[in-house]
């Protein structure tokens, strides 16, 4: 779909962050608006998702990821946000996918700001059904949680575990097992239970009152999205040959995160009829372009509970990262 094309500028307004650090050095300020490069396209920002990443990189934990690229003393990239929904006002050279207009959702770092640049393959059209908010909520959370139901080869009937199905990626990936006729049993805190029920799941688990690893249960597939119970817990409530993926979860220690219980997994699954696997998501236009069929098609829908304004870019990350989001939030920047 297009829209009435925006007119450009040369400066915009951007949250920016120059040191690793909380919410506090997070300044919407006046920068220059970037240009896009080959292959690029400059996207006239509407609205940006808040999610674990963005966390990460405001805060540069776990450590191990400062070293991976991000940038050693302080963020390589002082504006924070990925994903992104908005209108494309510029066309680097070679772009032939997009035309000045064209309404987009993707992936473009630096999205809480008025203008972000995206590579051409990161981003797709939003489809008409969704507001730019919700459109903002789906690329990284979504394509993880497609990801996940995809590694764990959830099928018709399946019993399947979701631990953290109340948050950014639990809330697609309870949709998404649900629609391929999956039993889904979430786990979550309590206040979020019936936003769990409404996306379909048959059963909530509060982790707060109760183990769900301790109980006489056997589940087909685990989704591990939140928390960081240990492998051999989860194994117990695992069929003999049911399929464990580890997506994340928070409160490692602050050097890896946790990452460990992966690398453990990969090695456990070598001697076991189990499968336990994990993997890295990455956003691009081909796994979108399947969500976005989803939704088209009514079988999933980003559960947005709650938007900030641009000014309030620190306090939605916080605020994610305190547990005090449901589903998803959005940055609102404009239009
Ligand atoms: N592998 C990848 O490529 C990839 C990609 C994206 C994200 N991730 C990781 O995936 C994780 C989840 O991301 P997200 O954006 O969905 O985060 P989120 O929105 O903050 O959701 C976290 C979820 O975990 C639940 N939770 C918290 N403590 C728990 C516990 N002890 N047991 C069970 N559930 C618990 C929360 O429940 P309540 O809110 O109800 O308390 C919530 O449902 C993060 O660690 C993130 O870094 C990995």
């Amino acid at each position: 779909m297009t829209a009435t094309v925006p007119t450009r500028t040369s400066t915009m307004r951007a949250a920016v962050q120059r040191r690793y650090a909380g919410p506090e050095e997070i300044h919407v300020e006046t920068v220059e608006a970037p240009t896009p490069g080959p292959g690029e396209v400059l996207i006239e920002v509407r609205a940006a998702g808040v999610d674990r990443g963005v966390w990460h990189l405001m805060t540069g934990r776990p450590l191990v990821m400062r070293a991976m690229g991000f940038g050693l003393r302080r963020p390589r990239q002082p504006i924070a946000g990925e994903d992104v929904a908005g209108v494309v006002v510029g066309i680097g050279a070679g772009v032939t996918g997009f035309s000045l207009g064209d309404e987009v959702l993707g992936a473009a770092k630096g999205s809480y700001a008025q203008h972000a640049v995206a590579k051409e393959d990161k981003l797709v059209r939003k489809p008409s059904s969704l507001s730019f908010e919700e459109a903002a909520v789906l690329p990284v959370s979504g394509v993880t949680a497609l990801r996940a139901v995809e590694r764990a080869g959830i099928s018709t009937g399946q019993r399947v575990l979701v631990l953290g199905a109340s948050g950014g990626v639990g809330s697609y990936a309870v949709q998404l097992a649900v629609a391929t006729g999956a039993r889904v049993t979430g786990v979550a805190s309590a206040a979020k239970a019936e936003l769990v029920r409404s996306l379909g799941a048959e059963d909530v688990i509060d982790y707060r009152t109760t183990d769900v690893t301790s109980l006489d249960l056997e589940f087909d597939a685990i989704l591990d999205i939140g928390g960081l119970t240990p492998l051999r817990r989860l194994r117990k409530v695992l069929s003999p040959t049911g399929t464990l993926v580890i997506v994340g979860g928070e409160g490692g220690d602050a050097l890896t995160g946790g990452v460990g219980r992966q690398l453990v997994a990969g090695l456990v699954s070598l001697f076991t009829r189990q499968t336990l696997a994990s993997f890295v998501a990455l956003t691009a236009a081909e796994p979108l372009e399947v969500l976005v069929a989803r939704i088209v098609a009514g079988d999933i829908r980003p559960a947005l509970t709650r938007t900030y304004p641009l000014a309030e870019a620190g306090t939605a990350i916080v605020d994610l990262a305190a547990g005090r989001i449901a589903g998803k939030a959005a940055v609102v920047v404009g239009g």
